[in-house]
C-alpha cells in the first residue's frame, strides 16, 4: 500500500519519474477525450478541515474522470468536527472506501490516519507540507522548460508548507533550490537536511538565504505564496510588515533569468506577496499550474489506489 503524505519519505527518485509520466499520460488522455477509467468502482473520502478550491475540485473531478467517486467530507459535517477520534475515523473509513485524502492543520493527524487505517492516505495540505502541490509544480516546470534537472527554482517569502514541500521536491528532481525568507520564517532545518541529502545524490544545490535577490539570482523559476497561511489570520498585520521586502515584483523578477517563469500555488494576494504586474504578466504560469493539479492528482490517485 502506498501513502502520499511526505514528498521526501513517500516519493523515491524512481517514483517521481513514474508519477510525472502518469500525469503527462493522464493529461494527454483528458485533452484527447480518451476514457481512462483506471479506478472504476473505487471511492475516495476527502476530509477537509481547512478551505480549498483547487485541491477539492481537482481530486473530485479527477476521481470522476478515473471512473470512481469522491466524497467531500467537511469538518462541519463529519463527526471529527464533534470530537470523534482519528483512530476511530481511520478504522471506519477503511471499511468503506479505498483511499482517504485529507487537508488539515496537524501533520501528525495525517500520519495517524495512515497508521490506524488500512487504506492509502493522501496529504492534501497540512500546516507543515503541501506535497500534492509540489508534484503539480514539477509537472508545470517540466512542460514550460522541457525538463527539470539542472534548473534553479527560487522561492521567496514565507518558509511555509508550500516552501517545505518544494524544497523536498526540487532536490529530489535534481533542481537547484533557493529559499529567500526572513531568518525567523525560513523552512525548518529538517526539510533543509532532507533536501541536502537528495541534492548530494542528484548533484543539485540548496541555498537558504535572507536576501531575496540572492535567492532569485539566475533562477529559471520564481515562486511565492501568501504571507498569511490558513490558521494565521490573526498575525496578518504583523506579517505584512515582516515580509514587505520579500514581495515578488518586476525589480526582483529582473534578477532571475530573462525567460524565468513566475509560479504561485494560489490563492494569490496581489499587492502583497506579488504585484499584479508579475502575477498577471507574460512570465506568469499560474493558471497552467492550477490546471496541472488535476493531472498530477490523477497520477497520485492511480499510483495509490490503482
Ligand atoms: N493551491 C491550493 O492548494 O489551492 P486550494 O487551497 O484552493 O486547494
Ligand atoms: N500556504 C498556504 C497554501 C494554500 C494553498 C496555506 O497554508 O494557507
Amino acid at each position: 500500500m502506498k501513502h502520499y503524505i511526505d514528498f521526501h519519505e513517500d516519493v523515491s527518485f524512481e517514483d517521481l519519474d513514474h508519477l510525472l509520466e502518469i500525469a503527462e499520460d493522464m493529461k494527454a488522455k483528458t485533452k484527447a477525450g480518451i476514457e481512462h477509467h483506471l479506478l472504476k468502482g473505487k471511492s475516495l473520502a476527502m476530509i477537509f478541515t481547512k478551505s480549498s478550491t483547487r485541491t477539492r475540485v481537482s481530486f473530485e473531478v479527477g476521481m470522476y474522470q478515473l471512473g470512481g467517486q469522491a466524497l467531500f467530507l467537511s469538518n462541519n459535517d463529519i463527526q471529527i468536527g464533534r470530537g470523534e477520534s482519528i483512530y476511530d475515523t481511520a478504522h471506519v473509513l477503511s471499511g468503506m472506501v479505498d483511499g482517504i485524502m485529507i487537508r488539515t492543520f496537524k501533520h501528525s493527524d495525517v500520519e495517524d490516519l495512515a497508521k490506524y487505517g488500512s487504506i492509502p492516505v493522501i496529504n492534501g495540505l497540512t500546516d507543515d507540507q503541501h506535497p500534492t502541490q509540489a508534484l503539480a509544480d514539477l509537472l508545470t516546470i517540466k512542460e514550460h522548460k522541457g525538463g527539470l534537472k539542472g534548473l534553479k527554482l527560487a522561492y521567496v517569502g514565507d518558509g511555509n508548507n508550500v516552501a517545505n514541500s518544494l524544497l523536498q521536491a526540487c532536490a529530489k528532481a535534481g533542481m537547484d533550490v533557493a529559499i529567500g525568507s526572513p531568518a525567523d520564517y525560513t523552512c525548518p532545518d529538517k526539510y533543509v537536511q532532507q533536501a541536502l541529502k537528495d541534492a548530494a545524490v542528484t548533484g543539485s544545490k540548496v541555498l537558504m538565504t535572507t536576501d531575496p535577490f540572492e535567492a532569485v539570482e539566475g533562477a529559471d523559476v520564481v515562486y511565492t505564496d501568501t504571507w498569511t497561511s490558513m490558521g494565521q489570520e490573526e498575525e496578518k498585520a504583523m506579517r505584512v510588515k515582516i515580509f514587505e521586502k520579500y514581495q515578488v515584483n518586476s525589480k526582483l523578477m529582473s534578477a532571475a533569468h530573462k525567460d524565468a517563469i513566475f509560479m504561485h500555488c494560489l490563492p494569490a494576494y496581489r499587492g502583497y506577496e506579488v504585484t499584479e504586474e508579475v502575477c498577471d504578466g507574460p512570465q506568469s504560469v499560474i493558471f497552467d499550474e492550477a490546471e496541472n493539479r488535476l493531472h498530477a492528482h490523477k497520477a497520485i490517485l492511480v499510483n495509490c489506489l490503482g
